[in-house]
């Protein structure tokens, strides 16, 4: 696992003015899931586009398997497979042909694409479904024939963008069960997430990516551990909380979901005395006091200043 299979230096991409991804570094070992973290708009498909070839970097390069964005970009491809956030499949076509279509379009021998097709649908368990048309399968089979069909050139890197992104809970478990199963075939997966628990489950490195700069690279664990040492403060209010824009610089970082608020706090006792305060100030009732472990999610908000709550809520209306 030592072995450095990604090895991004400087990376950069200008949109005119717009510097969506900043000077990043970090590398990504083989046979690793690597989770690429961050908020809408943070640059992580900005960063897929560039290792893949789908767009120039302004600035700085990476080395994947050996071969230089910049220039080798179509070694790079027959090494790589994508599956992008809006899937590349054919909606008229059948899961079949569409993933024999890919098969031609990545140069598979053509004695062997159908014995290759066979064997993916029936790994990803869409054997049945090969005469249905792409546009009539549900969501999650859908997202799980988009990278069965980036699978049919057996790259040796699986970039993913958002693959869990709109499923429902049992497809997107199966999605990670095969990203798991990949892992165990020897594939590196390299995948982008919005889902703090995606990539504390998944992924065993994650980098966080916040506007375009990489803020922290290393296991969930670590990420943890980090913020292990301090307690997190919940408080449950008898009603939601208004806007807190004010009373977060006094109490430093924190979280709001609906009636619930979370502070990451190294003083817990005079932290508790400014809730009380605030409670009072806004007419709220206090129902709950708790203190928690740091989870993952804790981290980040502390890592990054980004509430998961926001996260999620602009990755909705994007959609
Ligand atoms: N083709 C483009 N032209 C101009 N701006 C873009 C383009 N693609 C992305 N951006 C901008 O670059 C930033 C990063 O976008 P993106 O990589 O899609 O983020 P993420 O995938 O993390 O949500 C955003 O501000 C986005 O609006
Ligand atoms: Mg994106």
């Amino acid at each position: 696992m030592g072995e450095r299979v990604i090895e991004v230096s400087g990376l950069t991409k200008y949109y005119g003015e717009l510097l969506a991804v900043d000077h990043i570094s970090f590398g990504v070992r083989r046979g690793e899931i690597f989770g690429f973290l961050g908020p809408n708009g943070a640059g992580k498909t900005t960063t897929i586009r560039m290792l893949v070839g789908l767009t120039r970097p302004s600035e700085g390069t990476a080395i994947i398997d050996g071969y230089d964005i910049r220039e080798e970009i179509v070694e790079i491809k027959r090494r790589v497979g994508v599956v992008p956030e809006t899937s590349n499949l054919y909606d008229e076509l059948t899961v079949w042909e569409n993933l024999l279509y890919m098969a031609r379009l990545y140069r598979v021998p053509r004695a062997e694409r159908g014995e290759r097709v066979r064997e993916l649908l029936e790994t990803f368990d869409l054997w049945k479904r090969r005469d249905t048309k792409f546009r009539r399968l549900s969501k999650g089979l859908k997202r799980r024939a988009t990278v069965a069909a980036a699978l049919v050139h057996r790259p040796s890197i699986l970039f993913l963008d958002e693959p869990t992104t709109g499923l429902d809970v049992v497809s997107a478990g199966a999605l990670r069960g095969l990203m798991r199963r990949l892992r165990e075939m020897g594939v590196t997966v390299f995948l982008t997430t919005h889902y703090i628990e995606e990539a504390d489950q998944l992924c065993d490195r994650v980098a966080v990516i916040v506007k375009g700069k990489i803020v922290a690279v290393d296991t969930p664990e670590n990420m943890k551990s980090a913020v292990q040492g301090t307690p997190v403060l919940e408080v449950v209010f008898d009603s939601p909380l208004p806007s807190l824009e004010t009373e977060k610089m006094d109490l430093g970082t924190i979280v709001v979901e609906g009636n619930r608020v979370k502070i990451l706090t190294e003083d817990p006792s005079s932290t508790l005395e400014a809730v009380i305060k605030l409670a009072r100030r806004h007419g709220l009732r206090i129902e709950l006091v708790n203190t928690l472990r740091p989870s993952l999610e804790d981290a980040f908000v502390k890592l990054t200043g980004v509430s998961p709550e926001l996260m999620r809520v602009e990755k909705e209306r994007g959609r």
